[in-house]
């Protein structure tokens, strides 16, 4: 009936999460309100990995990408299901140590790395860095020469690939601020410099094509045109590639018309592409790593609002204005991202209206959504906008000197706070 299969209706007519009443939630906790259910996040993990673990016999790793949402609890439960971790910043790294990641499971990203971060990135120990350019190649050198360490390395690596999706998150194809260009020959003479290089060691290529991609045939092009690479810096440079980082990008549900691939089925297509082309090109199958962050994160969450105003303008539209907004929801006025809404305390009535539902900053294009259908809302109603656990927390802001909301995690019944929420003196905790 929802967008999200862990959401139902209890005897009062109010939407569950995890069979927690939301209506509940949102009095105990406040709102706007971010709300993960555990078991969902639990459950997508354990489906890549499993999967990885069968389609690639035990050489497939998952490294969930904490840009989507990333907190210590988090990466406690990642850590906890045995799974690694993709971090793109001196922030992510330093939340997995507190959360006591295994850093030896981290992948560290960027197309800009400081000098900082990359120290930190060394002194915590992490498993691999992921080199964006040869600035950054050098540097790290310089780094672990003075550091008399050899970090682990991969190149990121722009297959050509022209993922179907919206253009801010297209990251495949040559006009990306993002590693090395295979077409024109970068890519293949970067590697030449790092396998000459004494202080860093290549082990592994990475490629991301994009997010919220609905096609396995990008995936599948890109696999290939990783392996054919692995074979020529074999066959012309005679050293072989030990892991290959196939990224993120699987597509999730956000409305009920939207109809993803389940994601055993992308992998399992790379896999046979993997297997056979590794076979053709007589190299051997490197580890296999991917980094989902959307389609881990983004089912098992919703954002809980309070209802304020609501203003009809006749012929129009009505507006339904929340307690929350572009501070909190950003992606709407970033990308046009279109989600689904309940309102939560009618959750068992019908949508009778098409609204758009309004933010409390003060701009025009802060909204949640338009053309969204719902229950009559009024004041004091509590929505629900479902499937927002990814990139919705983890790209919130102060605009407007907005508190960010607190986020509660549920599993099996029982609700706990994993993020507070800001007080006004975390507003201007930082000004002089
Ligand atoms: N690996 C790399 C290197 C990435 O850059 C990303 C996402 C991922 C993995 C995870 O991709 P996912 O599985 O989550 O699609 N803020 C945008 C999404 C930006 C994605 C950035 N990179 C949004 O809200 O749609």
């Amino acid at each position: 009936m929802f967008v999200s299969e862990n959401l139902g209706v209890n005897e009062n007519g109010h939407l569950t999460i995890g069979g927690i009443d939301t209506v509940d939630l949102a009095q105990e906790y406040g709102t706007p309100l971010y709300v993960m259910d555990e078991q969902v996040i639990r459950s997508n993990l354990r489906r890549f990995h499993e999967s990885m673990q069968k389609y690639y016999d035990g050489k497939g790793e998952v490294h969930y990408a904490s840009k989507a949402f990333s907190c210590l609890e988090m990466c406690r439960i990642v850590a906890s299901e045995g799974d690694g971790l993709d971090a793109v910043s001196i922030g992510e790294l330093y939340t997995a140590v507190k959360a006591g990641f295994p850093m030896e499971k981290v992948g560290f990203h960027g197309n800009n790395k400081t000098d900082e971060e990359l120290e930190y990135a060394i002194e915590v120990g992490v498993g691999h860095i992921i080199v964006d350019n040869l600035p950054e190649l050098r540097r790290l050198e310089k780094i672990a020469a003075e550091k008399g360490v050899k970090p682990h390395i991969m190149f990121r690596i722009k297959p050509g690939i022209d993922a179907h999706t919206h253009d801010f998150v297209k990251t495949g194809q040559i006009d990306s601020k993002f590693g090395f260009a295979l077409e024109t020959g970068e890519a293949f003479e970067a590697v030449k410099e790092a396998v000459s290089c004494e202080n860093v060691k290549l082990v592994g290529l990475h490629c991301h094509i994009g997010s919220q991609i609905f096609d396995i045939d990008p995936f599948v092009e890109a696999a290939k045109v990783m392996l054919g690479l692995i074979a020529k810096i074999k066959d012309n440079l005679g050293y072989e590639i030990a892991g290959l980082n196939l990224g993120g990008g699987f597509g999730i549900k956000y409305l009920n018309e939207h109809d993803p691939v389940p994601f055993e089925k992308y992998l399992e297509k790379v896999s046979e592409a993997v297997k056979s082309e590794c076979a053709r090109l007589n190299i051997t199958q490197p580890m296999i790593y991917i980094e989902p962050g959307r389609s881990i994160a983004a089912p098992a969450g919703i954002t809980l609002y309070k209802v304020g105003a609501r203003k009809e303008i006749p012929n129009i539209r009505t507006y339904i204005s929340v307690d929350g907004g572009m501070a909190d929801s950003p992606r709407y006025i970033l990308y046009g991202s279109e989600y689904e809404a309940i309102v939560a305390n009618k959750a068992n009535e019908e949508r009778t209206e098409k609204v758009t539902i309004a933010g409390k900053c003060c701009e025009s294009g802060d909204l949640i959504g338009e053309n969204m259908p719902l229950q009559h809302a009024e004041s004091g109603d509590i929505i629900a906008v479902c499937a927002t656990g990814a990139y919705n927390y983890s790209m919130s802001s102060n605009y407007n000197r907005l508190q960010k909301p607190a986020v509660v995690f549920v599993n099996n019944g029982q609700s706990r706070i994993a993020v507070k929420r800001e007080t006004l003196d975390d507003i201007i905790r930082n000004d002089i």
